[in-house]
């Protein structure tokens, strides 16, 4: 039997988007999947498609209302779907860890936008189970290339 050799970066998956469906897709199929609570950040550039990643993984836990970018206190709570799904932005209001610990009892899935913003505003690393980086692609003018993204996902395997 061949010996299957070490990989490299076991806990690291890296995907192209070539439209907004592949992104909400990639969510879809982690949420899909997703049977206990876990704290995942979500870092990217301004538009790169974060929330639209939020709405595929929100509808892969079930959740039946629509889902929206989260406004004026940056958290919307969804209870309709096989867990309860949080959806956090901290692009300009950041919850302090009370808030963050209250959902993880809870056993929630925790999907935050803008998480750096956590560690710089309270110099303390947010525990996240997994972290998805979107990131624009570019060509070699440096030119961000319409509809494409790559998508990182760093996963702790909890
Ligand atoms: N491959 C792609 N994946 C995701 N969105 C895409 C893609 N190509 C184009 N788009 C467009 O990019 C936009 C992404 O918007 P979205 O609100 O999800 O971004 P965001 O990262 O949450 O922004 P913000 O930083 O303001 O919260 C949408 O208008 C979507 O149609
Ligand atoms: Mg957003």
């Amino acid at each position: 039997m061949k010996k299957l050799m070490r990989m490299c970066s076991p806990n690291k998956t890296i995907k192209t988007s070539t439209c907004l469906e592949d992104t909400f897709n990639i969510g879809l199929d982690i949420g899909t999947r997703l049977n206990k609570g876990i704290t995942i950040g979500l870092s990217g550039e301004l538009g790169v498609g974060k929330t639209i990643f939020a709405k595929g993984l929100g509808e892969g836990l079930g959740v039946k209302e629509l889902i929206t970018s989260p406004t004026f206190l940056g958290i919307n709570e969804y209870y309709s779907g096989r867990l309860p799904f949080i959806h956090m932005d901290f692009y300009q209001k950041v919850v302090d860890i009370k808030k963050i610990n209250f959902y993880i009892d809870k056993n929630a899935v925790i999907l935050i936008e803008w998480t750096e913003n956590f560690n710089s505003m309270f110099n303390e690393k947010l525990k996240t189970n997994t972290i998805v980086y979107i990131k624009y692609l570019r060509d070699k003018e440096g030119s961000i290339i319409d509809n494409e993204r790559q998508i990182v996902i760093e996963s702790d395997n909890t």
